[in-house]
Order: C-alpha cells, then sequence, then structure tokens
C-alpha cells in the first residue's frame, strides 16, 4: 500500500515549521523568566477578567459577526467597520493572506531574517519565499535589492515596520516605493502600539487599494494567549479575508477580552510605559558592557554581541542556565553569530537579566 506521505501536498512536509516548541519549556518552567517570545509580561486587568468571566456564562452560544468590536478598532484608527477584517491573532491574518494571493509557483518576497510565521505560512501554499537579506552595515531592510527582486511572479510582499528582530523602521520614502508597485504589501505593524509617535499607515492603505495593515493585540495589549488580531484595509480586501477564515474563529472570549481593553486605554499606556522604561535599563546596562543593543521599538531588542566572540546560543543558554532566564538565539546574520534578542519580563525577572549582562559579558 502507498505511504500516507506520499498523498500529502508536496510543501506540507517542506514547508519551514514555525516552532512553539519553546512555549512547552516555558509552562512547565514557571521558574524561567519568559523574554524570548515578545510577551508582554502585565497579566490583563481585573476588567478584561470581569469581561470575559461574564461572556463565558454564554458559552453555549455561537458568536455574531462582532460588528461592535470591529467599530471600536475602526474608531482607533479613523476608519469604517468594513475595513477591519477580526483575526484569531495575527497570524491568522498571515494565514489567510497567503491563501488569498498566493498559489504554487508564486514568489512571495520578504526580508532575512523576519518574523518566521511568513515564510513558513507562505511555504503551505508551495509558493516560493524570496527573502532578501538585510543591508549588512545597518540591518536595514535592503530597499534596492528587494525592489530588483520583484518580477512576474511577485504575488505579495511583506514589511514589518518596525522590523522584528531589528526593532527598525523603514523610511516613509523607501515605503512608498513599494506600495507604488502595484502588488499586494502586507505592512505588519503588530509593534507600533509601543511607539504613539509613529502612526499607523492609514494613509497609504486609503491611497493603495493593494496595501493593508496588520495589527495585534498579543503586544502592547498583552492579550496573546486570548489570539486578537485584525487587519486595517480596503473594503474589498476585508471582504476577502472574511471569505478566507472560518466562520466564529474569534471566540466570545476574545471579544469580550478584547472590547474590555480598548474601552480603558490607560491600560495600554501603562503597559507600553513600564516596557519603554526597562528598555532604557537595558539600553544602559548593555552598552556598559561593550555590547551593542539596536535601538527598541517593539516590545524586544536586538543585541550585537558578535564583538565578545561568544555565539547566540552560548549566550541563550547560560542565561538560562545561570539565571534562569530564556532569551531568543538569532541564526547568524551576514555570518555572525553572536546576535540574541531579549524581552523586558516582570522585575524580577528582569532583575536576573541584568544580572546576567554584568556577570557574563565581564569575562
Ligand atoms: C511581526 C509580527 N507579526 C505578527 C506576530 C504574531 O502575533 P499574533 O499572532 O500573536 O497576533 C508577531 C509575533 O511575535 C510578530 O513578531
Amino acid at each position: 500500500m502507498a505511504n500516507i506521505e506520499d498523498k500529502f501536498m508536496p510543501w506540507v512536509m517542506t514547508a519551514p515549521q514555525y516552532s512553539i516548541a519553546v512555549c512547552d519549556t516555558a509552562w512547565a518552567h514557571p521558574e524561567y523568566g519568559r523574554m524570548m517570545l515578545n510577551e508582554n509580561p502585565v497579566p490583563p486587568s481585573p476588567q478584561v477578567v470581569e469581561a470575559v468571566t461574564e461572556i463565558i456564562k454564554s458559552g453555549n452560544r455561537y458568536p455574531d459577526r462582532m460588528f461592535r468590536l470591529r467599530t471600536k478598532l475602526a474608531e482607533l484608527h479613523g476608519v469604517k467597520m468594513d475595513n477591519i477584517a477580526l483575526a484569531h491573532g495575527s497570524s491568522e491574518t498571515i494565514d489567510a493572506m497567503m491563501r488569498i494571493f498566493m498559489k504554487p509557483g508564486d514568489e512571495f518576497l520578504c526580508s532575512e531574517p523576519t518574523f518566521e510565521m511568513f515564510p513558513s505560512r507562505a511555504g503551505l501554499t508551495g509558493c516560493v519565499n524570496v527573502q532578501i537579506p538585510l543591508r549588512e552595515s545597518d540591518l536595514q531592510y535592503d530597499v534596492d535589492a528587494m525592489l530588483a527582486a520583484v518580477n512576474d511572479k511577485t504575488k505579495l510582499i511583506l514589511i514589518i515596520n518596525p522590523n522584528n528582530p531589528t526593532g527598525i523602521f523603514i523610511d516613509d520614502a523607501d515605503l512608498i516605493k513599494f506600495c507604488e508597485l502595484g502588488i499586494p504589501l502586507c505592512i505588519d505593524e503588530a509593534y507600533l502600539d509601543y511607539h504613539p509617535q509613529v502612526e499607523a499607515k492609514i494613509d497609504l492603505m486609503e491611497k493603495y487599494p493593494h496595501v493593508f495593515l496588520s495589527h495585534t493585540l498579543s503586544k502592547a495589549y498583552g492579550l496573546a494567549g486570548v489570539r486578537l488580531g485584525y487587519a486595517v484595509a480596503q473594503p474589498e480586501v476585508v471582504e476577502a479575508f472574511n471569505r478566507m477564515y472560518l466562520p466564529w474563529n474569534i471566540s466570545l472570549m476574545a471579544m469580550a477580552a478584547a472590547e474590555a481593553i480598548l474601552d480603558n486605554p490607560g491600560e495600554v499606556k501603562q503597559k507600553v510605559e513600564y516596557n519603554n522604561h526597562w528598555m532604557d535599563v537595558f539600553v544602559k546596562e548593555l552598552e556598559a558592557k561593550g555590547l551593542k543593543p539596536f535601538p527598541p521599538h517593539g516590545n524586544y531588542m536586538l543585541v550585537d554581541a558578535n564583538m565578545t566572540g561568544k555565539k547566540s546560543q552560548e549566550i541563550v543558554d547560560a542565561a538560562r542556565d545561570k539565571h534562569q532566564v530564556m532569551i531568543k538565539t538569532i541564526k547568524p546574520i551576514h555570518g555572525k553569530d553572536g546576535y540574541f534578542r531579549v524581552t523586558p519580563g516582570i522585575v524580577e525577572e528582569n532583575e536576573r537579566f541584568v544580572a546576567f549582562v554584568r556577570e557574563y559579558f565581564s569575562s
């Protein structure tokens, strides 16, 4: 009899896998500081908890299309309800955009490194990931090289702003060059709420019908485990997303949590201030040891420790084994294997991270 695996679509087992195994370790070891996943260390407020506790009493009922939540998000961005497509975390937006725009043989264009969910979900459509290395000098998007890679097969382009894992913003003039191509362009603004001085690119979405924005409540809003993301797009694109999603992709509990925090913007402001305070502390501590932290514009900081001769995995292992904090390895960038990424945790975890930096990078 034929092997069942021979019946799978060829790309099912060959697409890059996005592994969440690190979450298994983190949940199994609550003593470890979770500073590797760009989570928000501050738990939901009592108002959010109360709203979820209340709605679960209606958990026997199917949800509706959540016009009220969509309207609240639309008001936040100064757009209309039909510009908002709700997703089960922005990872679902990523998955749906691939299935809307890509078919086998098409090309998805993004940077290397990037948020790995994108190449993973793209690969599952059978399309080709075209990943252009960041500029070696400053790890900014290599805009010229990306534009040069565009061809007839390019069906979707991604710009994360600020980028993950670098935390760097792209210049507006460069972003517009991508918009002008007329190719579907996702601007992922998952971390923009940490830097409210920079506005969401609503104007680009309004001017260019093929441009759409991806947002999430997983980061500054601190609802990663609740799973709520949304795309801001022109109504035709929202309609395509809504057709691609499963009906009832958002649970009543996620809806209630989202509405409760949107009604209380002070909660997000406090979380952002907490994050940005600790980022300042980390920058000072890392610089004092001669390391090079990239300016953080989200809740994560890329750190260049290449000058120490230590490798990413060694650094991450030492932080976990000696100080019980989990930070993230970064694959070599332009052949350099001494980068890591860190996200603020709760106060004691941050203090342990600082102790690690002082001790480990002294030698
Ligand atoms: C750039 C970027 N986009 C999207 C996400 C996914 O977030 P979620 O699916 O939790 O909304 C992440 C998570 O780390 C991210 O870094």
